[in-house]
Order: C-alpha cells, then sequence, then structure tokens
C-alpha cells in the first residue's frame, strides 16, 4: 500500500469536517488520539447532556468493547473507532421500538457507506456484524441509557477495520476479520469513510423516524442470516438452540424455525431471537 495518500493521515476534525454534508450528526465532533472505549466517552459525554448527534472517534482504543463482553483490536493509525449519540423526545410507548432498531438500521447504514465508497457490497450478520464474504470487517455497540423514558438516549458505536492487511491481525482474528483494503486492494481516507457513514445513518434514522422507510424490508435484503442454519446460544454455551433463520420479526428480531422443538406450537412457528450469539452454521463447521 502506498503510504503517501491521506488514507494515513491523522484523522482531524478539520479533515472529518470538510467532507461532511450532514445536518446534525458529527456536528458535535470530539476527535481524540486515544481512549479506552470511544463507547464510555460517549456515555459520559451523553450524561453530561451532549446534544443529539454528538460523535466520538478515537484514533485508537486501549479497551475497546464488542458484543457479548469480547474485546475489540483497536490499534492505531488504521480504523475507525467512533460512537454517536441519537436522542430524541418521543413518547414513551415508542421508546421500545426505537431502542430495538437503532442498532440494526445503523447496520444498514454503516454497510451503505462501505458500498459507496468502495464498491464492495458487504452483507450483515444478525443483529449488526458487517460482513464481506463470510469475515467480519465491522461491527457495532449499541449501549443505552438504561430506562426506556421519553429522554432515552442511544449510543451506537462503530469499529470498521479500514487499512489492515490481514497478516496485521492477531493470529486468532486472522480466519475471521478482514479488512475494507485487505478487500479492494487498495486504502481509504477514514475521514471520507466517516463522513459517508454519518450521512448513510442520517437519511436512514430520518427515514425511520418519520416512517418513509421500509427499514424491516432494507434491513432484510442485507441479512446473510436469512435462510441459514443457526446456532443461538442464549445464555450460556449449553444452553443454545438450533434451527433455520427464517426472517426478520416487526421488532427487529431473528425469526427462527426451530429444530425437534419440544412444544407443538414452535413446531409451525418461529420463535423470535432478541439478543444472543448467532452463529451461522455451515457443513458441519461453525464460522463466525
Ligand atoms: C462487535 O461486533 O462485537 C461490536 C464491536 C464494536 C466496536 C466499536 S469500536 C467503537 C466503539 N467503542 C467500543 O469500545 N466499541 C465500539
Amino acid at each position: 500500500m502506498s503510504s503517501s495518500i491521506s488514507a494515513f493521515q491523522p484523522l482531524t476534525s478539520q479533515a472529518i469536517t470538510m467532507a461532511l454534508c450532514t445536518k446534525t450528526l458529527g456536528r458535535s465532533l470530539h476527535v481524540i488520539e486515544d481512549t479506552p472505549s470511544t463507547n464510555s466517552t460517549a456515555m459520559s459525554l451523553a450524561q453530561d447532556g451532549a446534544p443529539d448527534g454528538t460523535v466520538v472517534v478515537a484514533d485508537a482504543q486501549t479497551s475497546g468493547r464488542g458484543r457479548l463482553g469480547r474485546p475489540w483490536y483497536s490499534p492505531p493509525g488504521r480504523n475507525l473507532y467512533c460512537s454517536i449519540i441519537l436522542r430524541r423526545a418521543m413518547p414513551s410507548d415508542q421508546v421500545s421500538r426505537w431502542l430495538s432498531w437503532v442498532p440494526l438500521l445503523s447496520a444498514v447504514a454503516v454497510a451503505r457507506a462501505i458500498q459507496v465508497t468502495s464498491g464492495l457490497r458487504p452483507s450483515l450478520k444478525w443483529p449488526n456484524d458487517i460482513l464481506i464474504e463470510q469475515r467480519k470487517v465491522g461491527g457495532l455497540l449499541c449501549e443505552s441509557s438504561g430506562m426506556a423514558t421519553a429522554n432515552s438516549f442511544v449510543i451506537v458505536g462503530i469499529g470498521l477495520n479500514v487499512n489492515m492487511w490481514r497478516d496485521a491481525f492477531p493470529a486468532d482474528l486472522r480466519d475471521l476479520a478482514t479488512s475494507l483494503a485487505a478487500e479492494a486492494g487498495r486504502p481509504f481516507d477514514r475521514a471520507v469513510l466517516l463522513a459517508a457513514l454519518l450521512s448513510e445513518l442520517d437519511l436512514r434514522y430520518e427515514a425511520f423516524l418519520s416512517g418513509t422507510t421500509d427499514i424491516q424490508q432494507e434491513y432484510e435484503l442485507r441479512c446473510a442470516t436469512i435462510g441459514q442454519r443457526v446456532r443461538v446460544g442464549i445464555d450460556t454455551e449449553s444452553d443454545c438452540i438450533e434451527g433455520q433463520a427464517v426472517s426478520i420479526g416487526e421488532d427487529g428480531s431473528l425469526q427462527v424455525m426451530v429444530d425437534n422443538p419440544q412444544d407443538p406450537f414452535t413446531r409451525r412457528t418461529p420463535i423470535a431471537i432478541r439478543a444472543g450469539d448467532v452463529v451461522h452454521v455451515r457443513n458441519n463447521n461453525f464460522k463466525l
């Protein structure tokens, strides 16, 4: 990879702001060299009253966090680690739908941003892993203020592997993870990518709030989990189910027809998975 282009420049507020075309997202912008986790930084800012659309982006994270308590590999200078604060006053009966769909619509936005920036076509593994050719290129960790109230906020944390060669990943990730540069054969300008990501999120989020998009259908069209045999860890390794993922529910849940259900009702009706660790089962091997 050539190091002469802006792909390897440090992420600066100026570079991001120049590329930004959103009204709200990223207009309050915190660009930091390193932090334990941009989600933790954004959570503190949100609790102190930071406005809707505030973005925290770091060049490196020292304790980057993934879903289900896993670490997120966050070396400096290569990737995108950012967290977006979304907060909106709304009737309390709409909050839980909002909390369910924000992670999924954000995943669609990240996939779209990758597509418009690179020409690659990522798919999604439910709920919000971003895949290219069955390898993980990014993931989202959404955290909320806790109680579903009219003053709720969500932190949308996005980690995207951008300019890493595959052999730069730790050995345990090498077969599972990839980066945009590894897939496209060229590096990417992280500021331009972040601006595209915020723009795609802005579009989908506003369309979702105004009811002018069928986000359920848009998500399903991107979702590589639909049609797959899946193994879902509910709580513990021993507490899991297997079956066929058939669709996405109105609440964003993964609908699974389970194998050999005990209960006659579940023989004809899919069960709704709202959280948990989903593994795509292929040829009796567990991957991703
Ligand atoms: C996953 O797939 O497990 C989710 C990964 C989310 C990582 C991002 S990086 C920015 C933000 N800060 C964190 O500590 N985590 C998220």
